[in-house]
């Protein structure tokens, strides 16, 4: 069976030119970077290319860029330090986070060092700017992490706006910007955010290695203690071959940004065309049907009331679809997603994230959504499964 992978908000695949560079640095080169003689110069000058390569695609300067084991180190390690270094208070963010940043404040409010404000979103995801301007009103000295673009639902904020909102009142600005990184221009010379998180399994480099950009500041508080690493920022022999992966990944990102885009946007209208087609109440969660204004790598789908909804992502998996899903259920054993109770998402109705890479091909798409709409119109799906008649 072909397996078709539309799953790639959870990852990616890592290009065969990113497996290729980074070939050398577990091999010959495979100096530890601290080291001063020959082995560890190549090693450190490596990570200095990509640490200024990095830098040149946002318009920061190398030295605000620490390379870190993920987005979710990124994450903490942002709001860590931001909240430790300024001694704030308040940190006013939004329900519809990743875990990695809402366990993080919450961590933080649960040990008295902060208060944690969470905005309102709509039913599309989307928050309310002035909502968030009343907020620093009260509180100017907070830090504020509201995400780029939504990992489940695909709704984007508007960065540089909250951004200069967040200038005005004289607050932090982290901004989560694992899903968008390497897939859209972000410049820094324009726009003033102090944080953000990125993450190489998300645009074709290889899992665990990650980088956060941190505004140039007088003090900072380490996450990891140890090694001078990092400018003392984050202690721990570098991931060589991973930050020179990395390095790639972002490289091809970049020369190919608005193919790739287009390619991907044409695949998700595609699907939606389709599956608007094919299954009668189907609908579209966040603002992910709204294609050029969402993350056009995301298209979560919202499904009609079923019996067989809760085993979906079972059936479609048996088919050779990989993709993820949740329900807004948050009671009994299973733990719904708290991007869907947000939004308010009726527990009645499954719900499934497409997500999608510029390696997805418009037949695979167009299979699984035949996979899907034979699911959805059988009465039995563990019997058409047996009898592998999709
Ligand atoms: C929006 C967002 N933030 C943070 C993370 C965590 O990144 P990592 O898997 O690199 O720790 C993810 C991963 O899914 C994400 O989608």
């Amino acid at each position: 069976m072909k397996r078709i992978y539309l799953d790639n908000a959870a990852t990616t695949a890592v290009a065969p030119e990113v497996v290729e560079v980074m070939l050398p640095f577990l091999q010959d080169t495979f100096g530890n970077p601290s080291s001063t003689h020959w082995h560890g110069r190549q090693a450190r000058a490596a990570i200095e290319r990509v640490r200024k390569q990095i830098a040149a695609y946002l318009g920061a300067s190398p030295a605000e860029i620490i390379f870190t084991s993920g987005g979710t180190e990124a994450d903490n390690c942002a709001i860590r330090s931001a909240v430790r270094t300024y001694g704030l208070k308040h940190v006013i963010t939004s329900p519809i986070e990743h875990h990695a940043v809402l366990h993080t404040v919450e961590d933080l409010a649960a040990q008295g060092i902060i208060e944690m404000h969470l905005l309102q979103v709509d039913t599309q995801g989307r928050i309310d700017l002035d909502e968030l301007k009343q907020l620093l009103e009260k509180h100017p000295n907070a830090l504020v992490s509201l995400m780029h673009g939504n990992n489940e639902i695909g709704t984007l904020n508007p960065i540089e706006e909250i951004a200069r909102i967040c200038k005005h009142y004289g607050a932090y600005y982290h901004c989560d910007t694992v899903q968008t990184m390497a897939h859209y221009a972000i410049d820094l010379s324009r726009t003033p955010i102090d944080y953000l998180a990125g993450s190489g399994h998300k645009f074709h480099a290889p899992k665990a290695v990650g980088f956060m950009y941190m505004r140039k500041q007088s003090k900072v508080h380490p996450l990891i203690t140890g090694g001078a690493q990092e400018r003392s920022m984050r202690g721990g022999t570098e991931n060589v071959a991973g930050i020179v992966a990395l390095g790639k990944a972002m490289e091809l990102a970049q020369e190919h940004m608005q193919e790739h885009a287009r390619h991907i946007r044409q695949l998700k209208k595609h699907m939606i065309d389709l599956l608007l087609a094919k299954i009668p109440g189907v609908s579209f969660n966040g603002t992910s049907q709204d294609v050029d204004n969402s993350l056009y790598t995301v298209l979560s789908v919202s499904l009609p009331p079923s019996p067989h909804n809760d085993m979906l992502l079972f059936h479609l998996d048996l088919q050779g679809v990989s993709a993820s899903g949740g329900s807004a259920c948050s009671s009994g054993a299973v733990k719904g997603s708290h991007v869907l109770a947000a939004i308010k998402h009726p527990a009645a109705r499954g719900a499934i994230r497409f997500s999608f890479s510029r390696y997805t091909t418009q037949e695979e798409v167009e299979q699984a959504v035949e996979i899907l709409h034979k699911l959805l119109s059988s009465e039995n799906p563990v019997e058409l499964v047996r009898k592998n008649s999709l």
